[in-house]
């Protein structure tokens, strides 16, 4: 069968961090309430010149480059984005346009905190259907556009970047030990709409609009969102959390990750946490954390690697790959 090996990665933040003094001298906020509440001690913050177009093209390099492959190897560029430079054309397509690309096609996929686990299942799907053999997956965002910096309760929460990988078509046997995408599950349920949504948009306001979020609400449901398609994606395979070499969760909050290792037993030291550096980056979260695991030598090819994320909508997901 045919299964979506990862070829390569990449990632990219913005060049300026703000810790949470930096916040602290601006805002009634403090390091300690914000590490005790969410284990975020920095975060990246784009300047003027950065968008979430400059930041998904200079990871989509870098995953390029990490496999040796060339923008005239990619089929399909799908970037999960919640925070486009435009309400239209695409970012994608903008990318698509400084990587030099002139085949092929490119699309934006809006799942928010999900939206990598929805990119890399909507990859899985053109490529176990035939209709593509390369795809650059990326999620990119710039969420400090859209906070509202008089929200203490929000704004210390996210941060921006970008991150990418590669996925190829290749034959393999059909059994968990292939290399690749073994399974993937996506839930939605647009009832919770209220407790984590933008106030704004081209339809209703014609305004941009501020990210406003229950925290509480939040909480409480991400952690049986989570249960509930970790464990689909175990039941899928046969696999369990003995069997996940790596944990790489989307990284809100610490405490939310913490508690949700705990529920699924699976061991601390197994757990990729990035969200001490990066704060919330929404759907380059993921690749981001990815990156960082790769770079210090934890992940490795043969790895088989537990991916899950929820978010605005609301929305959740989870995926095991083999690296
Ligand atoms: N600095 C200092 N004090 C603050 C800050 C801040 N930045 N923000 C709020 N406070 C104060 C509040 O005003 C409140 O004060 P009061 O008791 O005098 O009224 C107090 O801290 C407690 O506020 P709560 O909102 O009740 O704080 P809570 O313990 O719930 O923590 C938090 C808030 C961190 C947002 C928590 O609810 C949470 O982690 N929720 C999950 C949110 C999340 O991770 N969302 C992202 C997932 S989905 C996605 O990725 C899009």
């Amino acid at each position: 069968m045919i299964r979506s090996v990862v070829l390569g990665a990449g990632a990219a933040t913005p060049k300026h961090s703000v810790t949470n003094d930096q916040l602290a001298q601006k805002m009634e906020t403090s390091d300690e309430w914000i590490v005790q509440r969410t284990g975020i001690e920095q975060r990246y913050i784009a300047d003027s010149c950065e968008t979430t177009a400059s930041l998904g093209e200079r990871a989509a390099r870098l995953a390029l480059k990490d496999c040796g492959l060339i923008p005239d190897d990619i089929d399909l560029i799908i970037l999960a984005t919640s925070t486009p430079n435009n309400t239209f054309p695409a970012t994608s397509v903008e990318i698509q346009n400084r990587l030099g690309m002139k085949h092929g096609a490119a699309f934006d996929l809006q799942a928010v905190c999900t939206g990598f686990v929805f990119a890399m299942t909507t990859a899985d799907t053109y490529i176990k259907s035939g209709q593509a053999k390369r795809i650059l997956v990326i999620g990119a965002e710039t969420f400090s556009r859209i906070l509202d910096w008089q929200d203490r309760t929000t704004c210390v929460l996210f941060g921006d970047g970008a991150g990418a990988i590669i996925l190829e078509a290749q034959e393999c046997n059909g059994m968990m030990d292939d290399r690749g995408i073994l399974t993937n599950h996506l839930r939605s349920d647009g009832s919770h709409k209220g407790k984590l949504y933008v106030d704004g948009g081209p339809s209703t306001t014609g305004t941009v609009g501020h990210l406003r979020m229950q925290g509480r609400e939040v909480f409480k449901h991400a952690i049986g969102m989570i249960r509930d398609v970790v464990e689909s994606a175990f039941e899928a395979t046969g696999l369990d959390s003995d069997s996940i070499d790596w944990f790489i969760p989307h990284q809100a909050n610490k405490r939310i990750i913490d508690a949700s290792a705990k529920m699924l037993n699976i061991d601390s030291k197994k757990v990729v946490i990035t969200v001490n550096q990066h704060g919330n980056t929404s759907s380059a979260s993921i690749p981001l954390a990815i990156d960082v695991a790769r770079k210090d030598g934890r992940l490795k090819k043969g790895d088989l690697v537990l991916i899950e994320a929820m978010g605005g909508g609301f929305t959740w997901g989870a995926l095991i790959v083999r690296w």
